[in-house]
């Protein structure tokens, strides 16, 4: 069968699912003051989910992330991964979580057929953490981030936002936790989601400052993991654990780009810089047959759009990475 491919040549082979769009965090980026929920019956059932990716998987899609609002919040996922692990072709299944819940789950994720995790932690510090998320959880994400440490799940990645002025004096902290840790930590730029007043395009701090940063102290030898997708990933000399950077603000990544994103709302986005996005949901329930819904793939894939806006210049996105799944 044909793989899926855009207007461009790009092949998408990942695609990341926004499992709900519910949360028990309130991060000051992601989410601004009210914070009203996708009702039950709007967001996508398992089987939906699961038959979407049955549908994708002999076009070539091998990868796929599972991403919230917070996915540990939605019931039941245990069943959802063993799912779509045991269909063929997909190879690669990871979560994105805050981990605040992660610490009594990691064995039974594990045994679903979960390899990767994705823990997003902004700061090392406690009265920080508390700041940035409004929620007092700091203590149980770190217990988490160690138990899943022990548990051999591996490579642990931490993605970490850097915002001027609030965490951007903890660079060198994160570099010295992957390190004893061997952790990968993945240093992102501030993107500009939704009606957040926290973003400032003169604040951003760019992936090249923060490598800066890092040179300044350590000595940076390119990963050989580099591959497709849009991070930067080094080891550090002399130590264990990575580095990566991920530029989506000062950089071009778009012609790396091989994924596209399904919402909790059931919408196909083929751009996260986009609020362009197609109604697969409806397809799914209206009795509408595989082959219908393949075709509505590939055209969605097809009109992806060449790349984002001019750097430096990129419009809000009016969506909070919480609809989307980052
Ligand atoms: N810019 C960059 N990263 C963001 N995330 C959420 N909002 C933003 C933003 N505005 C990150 C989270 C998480 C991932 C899913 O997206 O920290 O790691
Ligand atoms: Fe939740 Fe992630 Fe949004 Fe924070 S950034 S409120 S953890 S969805």
């Amino acid at each position: 069968m044909p793989r899926l491919i855009d207007d461009y040549n790009r092949i998408i082979d990942y695609i990341r699912i926004s499992i709900t769009d519910r949360c028990n965090l309130r991060c000051r980026y992601c989410v601004d003051g009210d914070f009203p929920f996708i009702p039950h019956t709007e967001v996508l059932t398992y089987e939906e989910i699961i038959r979407f990716v049955r549908i994708c998987a002999p076009m070539g899609v091998k990868k796929v992330r599972l991403t919230g609002g917070e996915p540990l919040t939605r019931k039941g996922l245990p069943y959802l991964l063993k799912e779509l692990a045991g269909i063929d072709g997909i190879t690669d299944i990871s979560l994105t979580t805050n981990a605040v819940l992660l610490a009594d789950k990691i064995d039974e994720l594990k045994e679903a057929g979960l390899k990767r995790i994705n823990i997003s932690l902004d700061t090392l510090r406690k009265d920080r953490f508390e700041w940035i998320t409004c929620i007092d959880a700091f203590d149980s994400v770190i217990n988490s981030i160690k138990k899943a440490s022990y548990s051999g799940l591996k490579p642990i990645k931490i993605n970490t936002v850097i915002i001027k002025g609030f965490n951007d004096d903890e660079i060198l902290d994160f570099v010295r936790i992957a390190r004893k840790w061997d952790h990968e930590i993945r240093f992102i730029e501030f993107m500009p989601f939704g009606d957040t007043s926290l973003w400032k395009s003169t604040d951003i701090i760019t992936s090249k400052h923060t490598e800066d940063v890092i040179r300044s102290k350590f000595k940076l030898i390119p990963s050989l993991i580099n591959g497709r997708g849009p991070a930067k990933v080094y080891n550090i000399e002399g130590g264990t654990g990575r580095i990566g950077f991920i530029s989506p603000v000062s950089s071009h990544i778009c012609a790396e780009c091989n994924r596209i994103r399904l919402t909790a709302r059931g919408m196909i986005r083929p751009c996260l810089f986009s609020d362009v996005e197609y109604d697969v949901k409806s397809l799914l329930r209206s009795g509408s047959d595989d082959a219908a819904i393949k075709a509505f793939i590939r055209d969605v894939v097809k009109v992806k759009p060449e790349r984002k806006h001019e750097i430096g210049s990129i419009r809000k996105c009016q969506r909070t990475l919480r609809n989307i799944g980052g």
